[in-house]
């Protein structure tokens, strides 16, 4: 799941996010989670209550949640209470590393409520994000 401005990755100050654009690192996921045999649902929304709807709408399906909320981290409380309510694994990611840079960024609302964060790996946060909880859902199949 990403928040708000990251359908403009690739466009971005390439210094903190990298060169890909968010197609680029869904295409990265979905072939990394083909080789660890899940499946991946990807969604992007400028607008927080969306975000909210969607975790609303497909909670029941899912058994975790790797988001990027971009700026809604530092904020976005009605995300927080829905990822709360969804009741999912969730692992906080982030491209930069969000506690080297302004105060502000280093506020996460959504860190409490994360299993863990992953921060400051480029693209490749999603993919560890998504490797933990792979091997956690295939740990707790067994
Ligand atoms: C971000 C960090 C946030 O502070 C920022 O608002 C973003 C991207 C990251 O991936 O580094 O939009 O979440």
């Amino acid at each position: 799941v990403n928040g708000p401005n990251l359908n403009m990755l690739g466009q971005r100050e390439a210094s903190h996010y990298g060169v890909k654009t968010l197609q680029d690192i869904e295409e990265a996921v979905r072939s990394r989670a083909e080789e660890l045999n899940v499946e991946v649902d990807f969604f992007q929304s400028n607008h927080e209550g969306a975000i909210v709807d969607y975790l609303q709408a497909s909670a029941a399906d899912a058994s975790g949640v790797v988001i990027n909320a971009g700026a809604l981290t530092h904020y976005g409380l009605s995300l927080r209470d829905a990822l709360v309510d969804s009741r999912l694994p969730v692992v906080e990611v982030h491209l930069s590393n969000i506690h080297a840079r302004e105060r502000f960024r280093q506020r996460s609302v959504i860190a409490r409520v994360a299993e863990g964060q992953i921060a400051g790996l480029g693209w490749q946060s999603y993919i560890f994000g998504l490797e933990y909880l792979a091997t956690r859902l295939h740990e707790s199949a067994r």
